[in-house]
């Protein structure tokens, strides 16, 4: 016959095709997902395939050697310069001969899938709005009088089935050079969005050009800023990295920079300024850790919270800071990241800003929708991004609630005596012997415990130098649990008690967790003012959790998950003794990381997720707290440890 069977693996697609047929057109034809960028000219390298000889059982297959075309000059080529790993061909050059199955390995699939820096583990699957492609454009011809950018359109449309394009004045500036430069061969980078009916064209390279389109993924949280560096192609993290948000000098949390806002003219733009440098920092911190040009950064993807939000885009938050707090938009935007003065990165680069939920719910809390797809789940989860401002999801796939409740700063170790941030000689982890009321811990920078032969030497750099969030919440915890803290939440004095660790301090008493004085070190003590930080923010946790149940009719939920940088280093146990999350079997109690970070470079790599995370953030039902009579309710209940009324059956166990 003048056919053959061509089948494909892993897709298992398979059709019949004329001999001759290129590799890389049958899997057009059937739809396969393999790559390329130089459409089939040999240059590129991305459509690498891995034909299969002899015998195919499964397919009732006999491939002979010589099923595909020999081995030609392109390919010798570009063997010889930059090598091709053994059995490995080039499916634009290699043509159909005989019945043949190839398999197309993952780095030559566009939709390649990657995995999530996450608990759970799952896979992002690349589809993103910006990429390269090579083109070859016909020369201009005084018979024909065209423009080159209308003759490049065509042979965009010609070669790539790409239609509707447009080119802003910058990039119609650079054109006609590097068109002639390139011989009329060159690379565009081109970006679609889902907002957008017409591709953009970024950037164009005279030739082939293969530098990687780089994209920031970040997560604008009010104390920390974190941004992952990814490469656009493989949705490959090359760097990841936070700096502390510059606008702390100008309040610590939420509410004292939208009340700087109002009381000082122009303290808006002043914060919207600091934000925007700050980014610029990051961008070059990143690119110069990854070792590549911040010009090679073609698209931004934001989440943040609606505070933050609007401060970053440059709009007074003041209509945030009051009921009914309305939002300018709640809709997901797209625009040029030159609009953030984003200068650092590619002029022409884009910013997509995922959707707010409602006026205290915001883009950030859409991120971790749609990292941890609670509208997915078949089991009623609970998902707590813990922050200074708590935003908390609670779900299956019938229906997502999302509320925000105000935390305040005392989990991330501000208004603590000892308190400080997750650093290097920070307290993370406390263990209290219930006996004799001893406690042993652990810093940040070390394995050791404290009561390790080697302790003191292996921390000497450091020190102890304080508390960090997660070790506030396991002593407080642990103080629980060895009876030196009521359930009111009251430190026992040293007879009480029975430890000369609970010192008098006025007419309450402290619990000392570690004293160096007699080195000039610190005396590490937790204070009643402490615990009643860590009551206020643990109630309000719970009470929003609480609250979100009760408007879904639950009196249990099946999972939590805890996600933000700081609800990863949370011990569950400790959690659920404090009752800041509702009872659940401690195995059900998972980490997710930074899930908006997470969420955020999920919008970056996928459009068609943009596209998602939309319609479910439609769907979430908000819930007011702040209006809502019970939450004062379950705020009150849940300042007892770990709760006035709320049974934690699973704490016995
Ligand atoms: Fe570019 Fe084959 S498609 S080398």
């Amino acid at each position: 016959t003048d056919d053959a069977l061509v089948i494909f693996t892993p897709s298992g697609k398979r059709g019949r095709f004329p001999l001759g047929t290129p590799v890389l057109q049958a899997a057009r034809q059937l739809g396969v997902d393999l790559d390329s960028v130089c459409g089939g000219r040999g240059i590129c390298s991305k459509c690498q395939i891995t034909p299969g000889y002899g015998e195919f059982p499964k397919h009732g297959l006999t491939v002979a050697a010589d099923a595909l075309s020999e081995w030609n000059a392109v390919e010798d080529r570009y063997k010889r310069i930059r090598g091709l790993i053994d059995g490995r061909r080039l499916g634009c050059q290699a043509k159909v001969m005989g019945d043949v199955v190839i398999d197309v390995p993952p780095e030559s699939q566009v939709h390649k899938q990657v995995i999530r820096k996450s608990a759970t583990d799952r896979v992002i699957e690349m589809d993103p709005a910006t990429r390269a492609v090579y083109v070859e454009v016909a020369e201009p011809d005084m018979h024909e009088p065209s423009g080159d950018f209308e003759r490049l359109a065509q042979a965009l449309k010609d070669q790539w089935q790409i239609e509707d394009v447009e080119a802003d004045l910058t990039l119609l500036r650079r054109l006609q050079p590097v068109l002639r430069k390139g011989e009329w061969k060159v690379t565009v980078v081109l970006n679609k969005c889902n907002h957008d009916a017409r591709h953009r064209l970024l950037d164009i390279f005279p030739g082939f050009d293969e530098r990687p389109l780089l994209g920031l993924a970040i997560d604008l949280g009010s104390t920390t800023i974190a941004a992952h560096l990814c490469d656009l192609r493989d949705g490959r993290v090359l760097a990841s990295s936070g700096l502390m948000n510059p606008q702390i000098r100008f309040g610590e949390d939420l509410m004292s920079r939208v009340s700087y806002a109002m009381m000082n003219p122009g303290g808006d733009v002043e914060m919207t300024r600091a934000v925007r440098e700050a980014m610029n920092t990051l961008a070059k911190a990143l690119a110069t850790e990854a070792q590549v040009p911040p010009e090679q950064i073609y698209e931004t993807v934001f989440v943040c919270n609606p505070v933050m939000h609007h401060l970053l885009l440059g709009i007074d938050p003041v209509e945030l800071g009051q009921a009914p707090f309305a939002l300018a938009t709640s809709s997901s935007l797209s625009f040029p990241a030159r609009d953030l003065d984003l200068t650092a990165i590619n002029p022409a680069a884009r910013t997509y800003v995922l959707p707010c939920i409602a006026g205290h719910v915001g883009a950030d809390c859409a991120a971790v929708a749609l990292s941890e797809e609670p509208n997915k789940s078949k089991d009623m989860v609970l998902v707590v991004d813990v922050g200074t401002n708590a935003e908390i999801l609670l779900g299956n796939e019938t229906r997502v609630l999302a509320c925000s409740s105000p935390t305040g700063p005392a989990f991330e170790g501000a208004q603590i005596s000892s308190g400080q941030r997750a650093a290097p000689g920070a307290i993370e982890r406390v263990e209290i012997d219930p006996v004799t009321k001893e406690p042993r811990f652990r810093v940040i920078g070390s394995d050791l415990w404290s009561d390790d032969p080697g302790f003191a030497e292996a921390t000497k750099a450091t020190g102890v130098t304080g508390i960090c969030g997660s070790g506030i919440i396991e002593v407080v915890a642990e103080m629980r649990a060895a009876g030196i803290l009521d359930a009111g939440g009251l430190i026992g004095g040293p007879d009480q008690v029975g430890t000369a660790r609970c010192l008098p301090e006025g007419r309450t008493f402290s619990y000392l967790l570690h004293d160096a004085s007699a080195e000039g070190g610190p005396r590490i003590l937790v204070t009643q003012g402490d615990i009643r930080a860590i009551q206020l923010a643990k109630s309000a946790l719970y009470a929003g959790a609480r609250l979100l149940m009760d408007e879904m009719g639950v009196d249990t939920v099946d999972r939590v998950t805890l996600a933000g940088a700081f609800g990863a280093h949370i011990s569950p146990k400790h959690a659920m003794i404090l009752g800041m999350i509702p009872d659940v079997p401690l195995e059900k109690v998972v980490s997710a990381g930074n899930a908006a970070g997470t969420g955020a470079r999920i919008a970056l790599c996928n459009v068609a997720a943009r596209n998602q995370i939309e319609e479910v953030v439609r769907h979430i039902h908000k819930v007011e707290t702040a209006i809502e009579p019970r939450f004062q309710e379950h705020f009150v209940n849940a300042s007892a440890i770990p709760n006035a009324v709320e049974p934690f059956p699973n704490l016995a166990t």
